[in-house]
């Protein structure tokens, strides 16, 4: 196969080894990124009109030709082969073809480095707002089920053992927080994503007289890098976008994680309704929940994407360097992967799942749950609380023996155990007196809870 002429084929005796042309080309991925190159090239071309390093025709002719390619692009006419080596020299290409040699200028006081630097801040500023979209979306579908299970009850676990019962929307509104924080991590990476490294040149700056000012501005950037070697070589915020898009990761695994048994016979906490769960092929009765699994199982690619820009940046010297060209396929797939989770989640919760009260209710009545209640009780007498607390561990170890929950004790018994026990035990230890009493703030008692979900409401208006 014989090669086109490279951009800088004038410099070279002989044409790139095919083999090395695939190795090296970077367009089967960063075509991805050709919407965001025309933008920053219109920006780019009309800077230079604007400071009068092209004439102002020639940057309408530039701008105009762009625009074609944007069109052909999304008419699905324009698919430029493993020759144009990546999207930016396939860009160029096309407009030379258009507008012939004023093409060529588009180029004036711009390298492929700061070029791609913009491309991908551009991109990443766009999907940065997608994505805190999607944690909104997720957001509201956690505060809906939260207003409707105040007073539903649920086991609460610590190292998965049954601890205390406490309100589901309690439970839920966990994960509100974390993803409020998801969401604000978000909005801090966009701080630093959102600068212009357009003009910073292949790493020293330019001989022209160009506005990066004005270029930044034009295409909505805060402001310009102040250092070039710095902006064309600068990948840190989408590390930082890609431990915040780790961190979503953790807290949907997570949530995913309980899901699962959530829905197991062993808890049946919940029902998958039929349009968010699979079957099997071979065992007729199964109803699996491979929505929460897989994004389970996704988390562990998201991580993996942060590694390896971490340990891809690590070594290397100022400024732009070829390992460079990797940083993308790694983002491309965070981005999609917590996006595709994000919609998932968000569709599972809102339409996939149905809580089962009835079974809820009689799990928090089927345990010793309320065991810190009975301490709680005889310490709000004067008892001192460890004294209480060992007193009814000897309580839950005889219950237990005798096959008996501790609503079942009589008041003889209670009495025979600490003559402070009155009548109002078993109003102490009723599961759903149990939540309420917890009103300290931050608690699952249904007064904590329902502040929670006003000042959460206030966010999300
Ligand atoms: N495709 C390259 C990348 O993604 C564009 C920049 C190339 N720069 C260079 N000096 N070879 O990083």
């Amino acid at each position: 196969m014989t090669q086109p002429k490279k951009t800088w084929s004038d410099r070279f005796e002989t044409s790139l080894h095919p083999a090395i042309a695939i190795f090296n080309a970077s367009i089967g991925f960063d075509i991805e990124l050709i919407e965001y190159d025309l933008t920053g090239s219109v920006a780019h071309a009309t800077m230079l009109a604007h400071t009068g390093i092209i004439s102002s025709e020639e940057g309408d002719t530039l701008v105009k030709g762009l625009e074609q390619i944007r069109q052909e692009y999304r008419d699905g006419n324009f698919n430029p082969g493993v020759d144009a080596e990546d999207v930016h020299f396939a860009v160029e290409r096309r407009l030379t073809e258009l507008v012939g040699d004023v093409g060529k200028k588009l180029h004036t006081a711009r390298s492929r480095n700061d070029q791609v630097g913009t491309d991908i801040r551009l991109y990443l500023r766009d999907k940065i707002r997608d994505i805190q979209q999607q944690v909104r979306d997720f957001q509201t579908a956690l505060l809906t089920h939260a207003e409707n299970h105040v007073e539903t009850l649920i086991p609460g676990y610590t190292h998965l053992q049954r601890a205390q019962p406490i309100s589901l929307a309690h439970h839920l509104m966990a994960y509100f927080q974390m993803a409020q924080r998801d969401w604000e991590r978000l909005e801090d990476v966009f701080k630093r994503t959102n600068i212009s490294p357009l003009g910073c040149g292949a790493l020293a700056g330019t001989t022209f007289p160009i506005d990066r000012h004005y270029s930044a501005e034009l295409l909505n950037f805060d402001r310009p890098y102040q250092n070039s070697l710095d902006g064309v070589s600068d990948r840190d915020f989408a590390i930082e976008f890609s431990a915040a898009a780790s961190l979503i990761m953790v807290h949907l695994s997570r949530m995913s994680e309980e899901m699962i048994f959530w829905a197991s016979k062993e808890f049946s906490f919940i029902t998958l309704k039929d349009s968010c769960a699979t079957g099997s092929s071979i065992m007729p009765q199964k109803k699996n929940p491979d929505i929460p699994e897989l994004v389970r199982g996704k988390t562990g690619r998201v991580f993996g994407n942060l590694q390896a820009l971490l340990v891809l940046m690590k070594g290397l010297p100022l400024a732009y360097n070829k390992d460079l060209q990797d940083d993308k396929e790694g983002l491309f797939d965070t981005v999609k992967t917590v996006q595709g989770c994000l919609e998932a989640m968000t569709i599972l919760l809102s339409e996939g799942i149905e809580f089962k009260t009835t079974r809820l209710e009689e799990a928090v009545n089927e345990d010793f749950s309320n065991a810190t209640d009975v301490a709680d009780y005889l310490a709000g007498k004067g008892v001192p609380f460890r004294e209480a607390y060992n007193l009814v561990g000897k309580v839950v170890k005889t219950s237990i023996a005798a096959d008996k929950l501790l609503k079942d004790l009589t008041m003889d018994e209670w009495k025979a155990l600490h003559p402070a026990f009155e009548e109002d035990i078993y109003a102490a230890i009723a599961p759903k007196q149990v939540v309420a009493a917890r009103n300290s703030y931050g608690g699952t008692g249904f007064e904590q809870v329902r502040l929670a979900i006003a000042d959460a409401k206030k966010i999300m208006d």
